[in-house]
């Protein structure tokens, strides 16, 4: 169970990610940060292209960077995205792509959670097997383990 502290910090985290967003085809700037079981954060933002569909989202971004850093089982994750230069009472949640919940997936601890919010105060918190992405299939159905 995260203590609402540390759902803070990574809101905070995720929050911050965003502003590094390169996304000048959507002016939609996504951040995410993930706390892994080693108790390390890796965050990440979503990369647009010129050719649209080689752009990464923010979620896939801070995934790709905590595997690579060793990391296997995520135990939480926050989103925030916002337009660029949006007002502070136009935002609104910014809830994880079908590609990212199912990359998401792989690693995902059992109890995992999805936190998306506005601000480290406006955030809701979601179970990501209930709730996010329901009647899953990853590497367990394969025999695997992640
Ligand atoms: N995006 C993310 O980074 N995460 C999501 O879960 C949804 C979409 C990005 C992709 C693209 O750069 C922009 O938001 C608009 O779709």
């Amino acid at each position: 169970m995260l203590d609402v502290k540390s759902e803070r910090e990574l809101m905070a985290k995720a929050i911050k990610a965003s502003k590094s967003s390169y996304s000048p085809y959507s002016n939609f700037q996504v951040g995410a940060a993930i706390l892994c079981s080693s108790g390390k954060i890796f965050t990440g933002t979503n990369v647009e292209n010129a050719s649209y569909g080689g752009g990464i989202c923010a979620e896939r971004s801070a995934a790709v960077t905590a595997v690579s850093q060793g990391e296997r089982k995520f135990l939480a994750v926050a989103v925030f995205g916002s337009f660029k230069d949006a007002r502070e009472d136009g935002l609104q949640y910014a809830f994880p792509c079908g590609i990212c919940r199912q990359f998401l997936r792989e690693f995902a601890a059992k109890d995992m959670v999805v936190l998306v919010g506005t601000s480290e105060d406006d955030y809701k918190k979601f179970s990501f097997y209930e709730e996010i992405l329901p009647h899953s299939f990853g590497p367990e159905d394969l025999n695997m383990e992640a």
